[in-house]
């Protein structure tokens, strides 16, 4: 089975190679293609790739392309992993709302419209030639802001997903805690991407959430950033992109006082991608372990295989309910499509879902509390408003998706921040 990678030249792609290594039995893969414009990292990203796959006595073959169209022919799954911009880009996101007291991020808040002004356009340019040279291709989108990149695809009628791995993330550190296989954790994870809340765990069908933060709150509370109290009233997790609505002040005032997490990244991509020149490094090196992607090849290759794997659809499911194992849901990035009602049908979400052959398929999310419904749909709403600026352009209606973000909301911030974000992306946005 062939996979394509676009972004191929990315430092993370390593990690995917691992995944894919040691998880042969779940997704034979004989074909990598890594598609990337920038040929010099692509050299060493494969380089290292193969040296990955040789050592670890994996058969297939890495490819290295800068064409979209002979990257993808022939592939049943094409995964987009990119960054428009690099950690230049990210680090103009991250610093320049804090002019205007407002938090820098690269998915939360202005910096996530920037980034998805610069994103969509290139990813729906990239998502034709899938459509056009791997017409029965799946997409999985990792390119973030996650939820507005999966909106704008399937508005554009491609077979996509997309894909994050907080979840996963708290799937695996729980079952830790609980000594127990990841796959009995199923997560009531609900929202949007990076707007998420962990309301359930259930080990073996049974809610151990409060158990969890009985013995582990402060644990989980220092890892987000966040009060103890604050869990322990609200009974549930939140993932750590909460921190920057909860504490939004605080973090505006730590960000402002040290250097940025792109500057951090550039400076950890340097030492890795001379690891990946080093022809002694036949293994995924440590250092990728302090990137924000921990268990993202997990979560893919889990995706991919479920999505071309031998597994029942949804037809052949309903003929023989008994014989068929019902597949581990997984957390992805689908239409809300009513699951949660308070949402327009259209929207993107985050939730649990069925995967199969035939895509993704929401499962029900228990009644969401006006506490994070409100937050929801208020984000949901701005997420609809970013896809309309980066379809269309225009000063305004970025403006208007400041204007609806909570984390802005006043109009002379959103006027300031129009003015400063357009100026400094002009680079990358031909309308502006
Ligand atoms: C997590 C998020 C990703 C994000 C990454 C950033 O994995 O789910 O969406 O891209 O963190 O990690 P970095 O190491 O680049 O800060
Ligand atoms: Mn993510």
């Amino acid at each position: 089975m062939k996979l394509a990678v676009v972004g191929g030249g990315s430092t993370y792609t390593p990690e995917l190679v691992d995944g894919i290594a040691r998880l042969r039995e779940e997704l034979p893969v004989s074909e990598i293609a890594l598609i990337d414009p920038d040929a010099a990292r692509l050299d060493l990203v494969a380089g290292v790739s193969r040296r990955m796959l040789a050592h670890a006595g994996h058969p297939a073959r890495v490819l290295t392309t800068s064409s979209v169209a002979e990257g993808v022919a022939g592939a049943r799954a094409v995964l987009f992993q990119l960054r428009v911009g690099g950690q230049a880009a990210r680090e103009v996101d991250e610093t320049l709302p804090l002019r205007c007291g407002c938090v820098g991020q690269e998915t939360t808040g202005a910096g996530g419209l920037a980034k998805a002004l610069r994103t969509v356009p290139l990813v729906l340019e990239l998502a034709e030639s899938v459509r056009e040279h791997a017409p029965q291709a799946w997409i999985v989108d990792f390119t973030n802001p996650v939820g507005i990149v999966t909106r704008a695809l399937l508005d554009a009628g491609h077979r996509a997903i997309g894909l994050c791995n907080v979840a996963i993330g708290f799937q695996r550190r729980f079952a830790a805690w609980l000594g127990v296989e990841p796959a009995r954790i199923s997560l009531g994870h609900a929202g949007l991407n990076h707007l998420t809340w962990e309301r359930s765990v259930h080990l073996d069908g049974e809610d151990v959430l409060p158990e969890l933060l009985r013995a582990h709150g402060q644990e989980i509370a220092d890892s987000l950033g966040l009060r103890l109290g604050l869990l322990e009233r609200l009974g549930v997790v939140p993932s750590y992109y909460l921190r920057y609505f909860y504490a939004h002040d605080a973090v505006v005032r730590e960000q402002r006082a040290k250097p940025s997490r792109a500057a951090e990244v550039a400076a950890m991509e340097r030492r890795l991608l001379d690891l990946y020149a080093d022809p002694a490094v036949v293994t995924k090196p440590e250092l990728l372990s302090e990137r924000g992607g921990a268990f993202y090849s997990e979560a893919a290759v889990a995706l991919v295989a479920a999505l071309l794997g031998d597994g029942p659809g949804p037809a052949s499911a309903q003929a023989v309910p008994q014989a068929v194992p019902q597949a581990v849901p997984q957390v992805v990035n689908v239409r809300n499509a009513g699951t949660l009602p308070f949402l327009p049908d259209e929207a993107v979400i985050e939730v649990p879902a069925a995967i199969t052959r035939d895509g993704a398929v929401p499962l029900p999310v228990p009644p969401v509390e006006p506490l994070y419904a409100g937050l929801i749909a208020n984000v949901s709403a701005y997420e609809t408003l970013a896809l309309e600026a980066a379809l269309h352009g225009g000063a305004d209606r970025v403006r208007d998706a400041l204007l609806a973000h909570p984390l802005i909301g006043q109009d002379e911030t959103a006027e300031e921040l129009t003015g400063l974000l357009l100026a400094a992306n002009r680079g990358f946005l031909p309308w502006a």
